[in-house]
């Protein structure tokens, strides 16, 4: 489910920015009846799209663990997408070139944003504030928030762990390299193994 909704939410707002961008384009070159064709073409295919483009983003956001290590980034965007919206109707509305192009600056940035997030891998090491290496609190540091504490939470749509076949080297693979939409956690060696021994005897099976 989360899956899917993760992909569908791509989709959409990759033809939304494709539309704006065409707009902008359009504006920009002066080709001013051309605009006005193709906002009339688009419309009902606009309206789709920014309908499950919202729909999407808002159960997208229901799942996001709060208090993510990210979570900075993730306001900036989501400020960045509902900026655009105004800029973009005044500038489309008064053929305002500059705020036209600011907006879909915006909302690129806000896409770019995105795939940063999405993709950023582990915090550099030296900036890891936990120093312990007590397995059971580094599990509730970075692993809590989207398993739970007894593994079963699929927050995020995180895997069930209780009921995982995984070994140890195995979930501490995951661990230091992240899998889909896992991101990697931010521990070393010594603490990925505490966590995956923590999770191995007092969650697998549990
Ligand atoms: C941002 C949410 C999130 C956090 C934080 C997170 N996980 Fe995950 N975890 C996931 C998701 C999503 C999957 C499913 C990945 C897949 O297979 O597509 C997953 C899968 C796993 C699996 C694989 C289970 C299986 O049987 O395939 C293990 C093991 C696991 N996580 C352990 C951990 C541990 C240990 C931590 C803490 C260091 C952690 N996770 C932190 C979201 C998270």
């Amino acid at each position: 489910m989360y899956k899917g909704i993760l992909h569908t939410h791509y989709l959409v707002v990759t033809l939304f920015l494709l539309i704006y961008a065409i707009k902008t384009v359009l504006l920009l070159s002066n080709k001013n009846d051309l605009l006005t064709t193709f906002s009339k073409k688009t419309k009902l295919f606009e309206i789709i799209v920014s309908f499950l483009f919202l729909g999407t983003g808002i159960y997208l956001t229901t799942q996001l663990p709060l208090g993510g290590k990210f979570d900075y980034l993730f306001w900036i965007k989501l400020m960045m997408v509902f900026g655009s919206i105004p800029i973009a109707v005044i500038g489309f509305r008064k053929h305002n070139k500059l705020l036209a192009a600011i907006s879909l600056l915006l909302i690129t940035g806000a896409f770019g944003l995105a795939e940063v997030y999405h993709k950023r891998k582990a915090i550099p090491k030296d900036t890891i504030e936990i120093a312990s290496n007590d397995g059971k609190t580094l599990y509730e540091n970075n692993c809590k928030l989207c398993h739970g504490s007894d593994g079963k939470l699929g927050m995020a749509g995180a895997k069930d762990i209780s009921v995982t076949v995984l070994d140890v080297e195995a979930i501490k693979t995951i661990i230091m390299h992240g899998k889909n939409a896992m991101p990697a956690a931010a521990v070393n060696d010594v603490q990925a193994n505490a966590i995956a021994e923590y999770v191995n005897t007092n969650i697998k099976g549990h």
